[in-house]
């Protein structure tokens, strides 16, 4: 009952919501979200002891004495100088000019959580030697490594130099906070009194230090003599700070058996003035100074109605800092799956740009530096330090130990029609059909959970889908898939299997007392899986084989939701974090790693279902460091606002500078319903961001594409041709992030790591290194101002082949159905020109290259193909990985991976070569094959050239020739 009326009340607290939008629209206010549900740092008690650390002398020493020296790195104690509790410092220098140290307690009370499953394999080591050394420091050496790290014992912090610059430090600034395990404290007795007494001098000495915290609030600033006798728990004293041994929130309690076990740590990033990554948040693309204001929270949260700029945790966390300058790019990666906050300082925050110049010019200014903190609830740390240089090798570097993106299967980059939700079989049908009769493309429909018997995952409700695989026949006989959500929340209910089995097999996260763990969600009182327990992911993947999964299908795919967990009754909507996971973890420790594992093992479902030969599609809410290896993520419960539209750019900038380039946002937005125009402008958006999925709050009235005014619909019908028409070039880049770790959506700031006008864009972005996109998110908007960078580069509009210089600020006049979109002069793009139904119905048509020239008149580019869906590609060698490169008037095609083939009809129909003069001739050339003379024609006002039908097969090596 209780569930029914929590469930109920949220989805009042949407309909309210949606009522209040109104309100708000007529006021002209946005709704916002509820921040009292969310903690701010202050109210975490970790954070906030964290925090009130002042940067100053660290009160660790390393004990050189101890250091070890082996072939996989180095292990070091260190001494903390007040508690003398020690810690290991295990440091490695890694292959591909990496760095890891790990830092633990020598005797832990408890063993602290070390993540695993995120590498994809143990590191390379590279070995390290000492070469220097003096009383106070060491000097290592990293073999294959341009760069030396120097250990100063006393106060401990680490130094990365190259050459003679510094790249970055670890603790220059003494943050380093290791709250060691302990006993709870008895009140001080005399004799403690007196033992502190004498320690205080000391204290002094090392708290001496200007702005440093008062060592009465240290929290490890107690003796160890203070701590109590034996193993029996003792009351705590007033030293203690609140939140410490328990913590409350709102009506919420955190019983803490383990204390205060938080972990803190700082790093300094000489000549850095420009920071990136650790999404998920909706704010810029390049993170702010947190000096002053909250820091950037990672806790993989259901925040409802989410609100733009802000640090506040979103649903997915993955904590990855990339450092930019001109000259550098490095990377930190602090593998943690705790509660996590990352605080942001800069020296030069607040300057303008005239006064850094006239500080420059004058010499009076100091070298930018930036610095980072990141503090985490419990666990280790473990840090990986990506050295760069360049931003793409940090992308390898990173995807190196946390993989690639998982290669999609071709439907999932098409177009996808969600809401929630589609009524019944009936309904789904008449949508498939609407696309048919409105000529519009699209691959997948989807399933939100009233499909489901009273959200019963893996099961149909009866009334509304009684024949679920004729459904999915029916979609497969046009070609298209369906998407059905199967969260993580499973309905307490002794008739239902799922439940029984997960019970009775004791696959369920336990209460700290041992019983399985109870949650309210859609369902109404739900029991949560036990994702990190491998003998669970086994489980949960079976399930999706054909027999246990009843009426699944091939064509039938699947979305994780709430699976941050998202708890209704929870505090901050989420699970307490003493609730007890397999191996004796907290989920405290496992919090923002919980969705991976949901995704991974869904995943790892789908592959099993086809005995390990289809490729999986699934989409994911939550995330953590590694979930590109399993499908897509999107940002989650947006709202149908301009803002909202804009944020996406950045939102999903970020996620593809840590690995996850599959992103995407809710198409029209999930809340309120969008006007036409910002439903157009959002068609135009999504269709050039990775993930592309139109999805729609249950309250909302239906706006599939045909339900608008016809004008608008033609403009939607050409945003989805766009998409369509570029698949072949999506397909490759996703390749390449595959392949390489590269990011599909790019800021310019990657390709153009000199250009400081690039550094803070967050209103267009790259495809790989040929397409500009400067998507219209205005409302009434009559012009766009698009940077086209680069100085010597040529970028010619997609649309009208017109040709603009770079760098520039262009001012390009827009109508409805206008989306700016450039391709760079020396690429090469394909595509594919008839849209037809689905991307199956287009994968063996014929391929039209676009080849753009530079003003040296070369141009490259290349085009991945295979069966679209198995992995044969990776099994077989079953691909084709074709160059194209254009120079000296001569366009050739060749392989660009001799170890692919692969049998396929498509043929190369037509090229289009922007920026060329008329040439008198054009021959085709195959070895083997006399020369042929192909047809032209050539526009002398936009120097476009066309040749048509040059008929060869897209797997051949041939050359095209302007005589
Ligand atoms: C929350 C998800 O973010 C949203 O996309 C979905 O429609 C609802 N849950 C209902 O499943």
């Amino acid at each position: 009952m209780a569930a029914v009326v929590e469930v109920v009340a949220r989805r009042r607290r949407y309909r309210m919501g949606l009522m209040l939008v109104f309100l708000g629209l007529f006021m002209g206010n946005a709704l916002a979200v509820d921040r009292s549900n969310f903690k701010t740092c202050d109210e975490s008690s970790f954070c906030k002891r964290q925090r009130s650390l002042r940067p100053g002398l660290s009160p660790y020493r390393a004990l050189l004495d101890s250091l070890q020296l082996g072939p996989d790195g180095l292990t070091v104690q260190l001494v903390h100088e007040v508690t003398k509790v020690v810690l290991v410092l295990e440091l490695q220098g890694l292959q591909k000019n990496m760095t890891r140290f790990r830092l633990d307690e020598l005797q832990p009370l408890h063993p602290r959580y070390r993540v695993s499953d995120v590498l994809v394999a143990d590191p390379a080591p590279a070995r390290l030697s000492v070469s220097g050394r003096d009383d106070n420091s060491v000097e290592l050496t990293v073999a294959e490594g341009p760069y030396k790290i120097i250990l100063t014992a006393k106060p401990f912090r680490l130094d990365l130099l190259e050459g003679r610059s510094l790249l970055l430090s670890v603790n220059a600034r003494g943050l380093l906070e290791f709250e060691h395990q302990r006993h709870r404290r008895v009140p001080f007795s005399d004799k403690v009194s007196l033992t502190l007494g004498s320690m205080w001098d000391k204290i002094k000495n090392i708290f001496s230090r200007q702005g440093a915290r008062d060592p009465a609030e240290v929290d490890g600033a107690q003796p160890e003599a203070a701590a109590g006798d034996g193993d029996k728990p003792e009351e705590p004293t007033e030293r203690e700070e609140p939140g410490a041994w328990e913590e409350t929130f709102k009506t919420h309690s955190d019983s803490k058996p383990y204390g205060p076990t938080s972990v803190g740590l700082d790093f300094s990033l000489p000549g850095m003035e420009h920071v990136y990554g650790i999404p998920e948040h909706a704010d810029s693309l390049r993170l702010k100074v947190t000096e002053g204001g909250e820091p950037y929270r990672l806790y993989n949260l259901d925040v409802f109605q989410y609100e733009l700029d802000n640090p506040m945790a979103l649903y997915g966390s993955v904590p990855v800092l990339l450092a930019h300058s001109p000259h550098r790019d490095l990377g930190i990666f602090w593998l943690n799956a705790a509660e996590t906050w990352v605080d942001i300082s800069s020296n030069t925050a607040g300057k303008t740009l005239f006064g850094k110049m006239l500080d420059y010019l004058q010499g009076s200014g100091e070298t930018p530096q930036t610095d980072v903190r990141w503090m985490s609830e419990s666990g280790i740390i473990d840090v990986f330090l990506l050295l760069g240089p360049s931003v793409f090798d940090v992308f390898r570097q990173y995807t190196s130990l946390t993989g690639t993106q998982a290669l999609p299967p071709l439907f999932s980059l098409g177009y996808h029609q969600s809401r929630w939700n589609y009524r019944d079989e009936a309904d789904v049908l008449q949508v498939d059909q609407g696309f048919d009769d409105h000529n519009f493309p699209c691959d997948v429909i989807w399933l939100d959970i009233e499909h489901a018997d009273g959200k019963r995952y893996f099961t149909w409700d009866p009334s509304r889908f009684p024949q679920p695989h004729s459904m999915l026949q029916h979609l497969a006989s046009k070609r298209r898939k369906l998407v059905a959500i199967v969260d993580p929340h499973i309905k307490v209910d002794s008739g239902y299997r799922v439940h029984e089995e997960l019970r009775n097999q004791g696959l369920y996260v336990k209460t700290r007392d041992g019983s399985d763990y109870e949650g309210w969600c859609w369902p109404g009182s739900a029991g949560y899986p036990d994702f990190i327990n491998p003998a669970t992911r086994a489980w949960w993947a079976s399930m999706f084989s054909f027999d246990n999964y009843e009426g699944s299908a091939p064509n039938l795919f699947i979305w994780n939701d709430m699976n941050e967990p998202s708890v209704f009754n929870g505090p901050e909507v989420t699970m307490l974090k003493d609730a007890q996971h397999y191996g004796g973890w907290e989920h405290r420790d496992v919090h923002n790693i919980y969705g991976f594992y949901v995704h991974m093992a869904t995943a790892e479902g789908l592959i099993q279902r086809s005995g390990g030969v289809e490729r999986p599609f699934v989409l994911s809410r939550a995330f953590f460091a590694g979930s590109q290896r399993f499908g897509a993520v999107w940002t989650g419960d947006n709202t149908a606002e301009w803002d909202h539209l804009k944020i996406s750019i950045p939102m999903c900038l970020s996620m593809g500078l840590v690995g996850l380039s599959f992103c995407g946002a809710d198409v029209g937005g999930f809340f309120k319903n969008p006007d036409p125009e910002l439903l157009v402008r959002w068609y135009q958006m999504g269709a050039f961001q990775p993930f592309f999925r139109a999805h729609a709050h249950l309250d909302t009235v239906r706006r599939e594409p045909w339900l608008l005014p016809a004008q608008h619909q033609e403009v939607i019908r050409e945003a989805l041709g766009q998409r369509y028409s570029l698949l072949p070039y999506w397909y490759t880049l996703f390749y390449r992030a595959h392949i390489e770790g590269v990011p599909v959506m790019r800021p310019l700031w990657v390709q153009y790591p000199q250009d400081v006008t690039t550094f803070s864009i967050d209103d267009q972005f790259l495809l790989g290194d040929a397409l500009l996109v400067h998507p219209v998110s205005d409302a009434g908007a009559h012009g766009v101002q698009v940077y086209l960078p680069g100085s010597g580069e040529v970028w010619y509009n997609i649309q009208s082949y017109q040709k603009h210089h770079g760098p520039q600020t262009l001012y390009l006049p827009v109508t409805l159905s206008s989306i700016p979109v450039f391709q760079r002069g020396g690429t090469v793009v394909p595509r594919w020109m008839r849209v037809r139904r689905s991307s199956d119905c287009m994968k063996d048509d014929p391929i039209t290259l676009f080849v753009a020239l530079s003003p040296q008149g070369m141009a490259q580019g290349e085009l991945f193909l295979d069966d679209g869906h198995s992995f044969n590609y990776q099994t077989r060698q079953e691909f084709l990985l074709r160059r194209f490169s254009f120079s000296q008037n001569t366009l050739v095609s060749s392989s660009a991976d001799l170890r692919g083939h692969f049998e396929t009809p498509v043929w190369i129909e037509r090229v289009v070569i922007m920026g060329a003069e008329k040439p008198a001739t054009v021959v085709l050339q195959v070895p083997g094959s006399p020369e042929s003379h192909l047809s032209f024609q050539h526009n002398t006002e936009t120097s476009t050239l066309v040749v048509r039908k040059p008929g060869v097969s897209v797997a051949s090596d041939w050359s095209i020739q302007l005589r």
